[in-house]
């Protein structure tokens, strides 16, 4: 699967630009077609980690509409009621009320319309020193889906293990340029270094174990904790939202992102520690706001793997709105074997289930983010 997606060459101008032609002629024979023939129900099982060894799993059955369903993303928001059940205790409720998963009312996320120029890029980091949380996941797939809304958006793979790239058909070990030699080479253009993914308008600085040097190297260079804000500077006016994927750290990378950035979105899992260094986290943009960049701001926190239909979960999420309140984004991501597919596959979730609740539930965070940035 991944092989599919593996990059070719392509000469643009002087500069060999990598594309995923493959991966995209593989995307046109049909989204859901290729995705169950990514995969058997085993396979599914022991990506989700629940050890039962069943074949089969509740969540894959979520994927795909009926046939000659089309997700329409201008459609009002309406999850399918059994979807409805993982995220609301009461889905009727729900949706008589339109009370959200996070026990507030759902504002309606307007449908974003056209842009006729592109830029300034917002810059977004998607941060939590916390592993696993949902950074690297959340990074594809809002960024896929802001894309799919016509914005022009670069991903930074800002984690010396690439899985951002990996999560989109790269092989990390296999790249000559990445992010390390934009940020410690004088006169590295970021044209070298960029890739154009399998998703139209979106675009990819991939990164591999190279990047680890850099938090060494980094140390000992004027204003090391602006070498991104200073490599990004270019690419500004071609994008419209560049979404760096951080390091489950709070090191001299993590810094960097937090000085290049506008916003700062902190993907929680729905679990017991979820809490857990997050005041760490805020200290942490705080400093950076107080010494280095005075613009950060908390955008959102997002909270991900949530099945209602556990009391944990929703405790945990009960305790996060209570502690952020209205920093909290009304979507909320839940738990679907899914997301660990598009992996495999190397391919957003938009792509990949263009149907699936996940989809949907990232298209609704793209839209409440630009609804976020719109009320500025
Ligand atoms: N909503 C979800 N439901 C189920 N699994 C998920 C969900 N979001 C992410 N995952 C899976 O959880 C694992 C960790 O996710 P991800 O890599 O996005 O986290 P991360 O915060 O980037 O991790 P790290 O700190 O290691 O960089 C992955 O296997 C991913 O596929
Ligand atoms: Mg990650």
């Amino acid at each position: 699967m991944r092989g599919q997606g593996s990059a070719g060459l392509e000469a643009v101008g002087s500069v060999a630009v990598r594309t995923f032609a493959a991966h995209q002629g593989h995307r046109m024979q049909g989204v859901t077609q290729s995705a169950h023939q990514s995969m058997d129900g085993h396979h599914v099982n022991a990506m989700a980690g629940d050890g039962s060894g069943a074949p089969h799993n509740h969540f894959a059955d979520y994927d795909s509409l009926p046939e000659g369903h089309f997700y329409d993303p201008d459609a009002e928001y309406e999850p399918d009621p059994e979807y409805a059940a993982t995220l609301a205790p009461d889905a009727a409720r729900q949706r008589r009320e339109r009370i959200g998963p996070t026990g507030r009312p759902l504002p309606y996320f307007p449908i974003p319309g056209p842009l006729t120029d592109h830029g300034p890029a917002k810059i977004i980091a998607m941060c939590n020193q916390k592993g696993g949380v949902g950074k690297t996941t959340s990074t594809i797939n809002l960024g896929a889906a802001l894309a799919e809304y016509g914005r022009r958006v670069l991903l930074v793979d800002f984690d010396p293990q690439g899985a951002l790239s990996v999560g989109l058909g790269v092989n990390p070990m296999e790249l000559d340029l990445t992010v390390y030699n934009l940020l410690m080479e004088r006169g590295m253009s970021a044209d070298e270094v960029l890739l154009k993914t399998a998703v139209p308008n979106m675009d990819l600085l991939p990164s591999n174990i190279d990047l680890s040097a850099a938090e060494v190297q980094l140390v000992s260079e004027v204003a090391r904790e602006s070498t991104l804000q200073r490599a990004l500077k270019p690419l500004m006016d071609d994008y419209d939202y560049i979404v760096i994927d951080c390091q489950p750290s709070l090191g001299l990378l993590t810094v960097n992102a937090l000085t290049a950035a506008h916003k700062v979105i902190v993907p929680l899992e729905c679990e017991f520690f979820a809490l857990r260094g997050v005041a760490l986290l805020t200290e942490t943009i705080e400093k950076v706001q107080e010494r280095l960049n005075p613009d950060l701001e908390l955008d959102g926190i997002l909270a991900t793997m949530y099945d209602s239909r556990t009391v944990h979960s929703r405790e945990v999420l009960a305790r996060v709105v209570e502690a952020f309140d209205d920093h909290v984004y009304h979507t909320v991501i839940g738990r679907t074997v899914r997301f660990p597919e598009t992996t495999v596959a190397g391919e957003p979730i938009t792509t990949y289930a263009s149907n699936s609740v996940g989809a949907a539930a990232y298209r609704q965070l793209a839209r409440e983010v630009l609804a976020r940035c719109h009320a500025e």
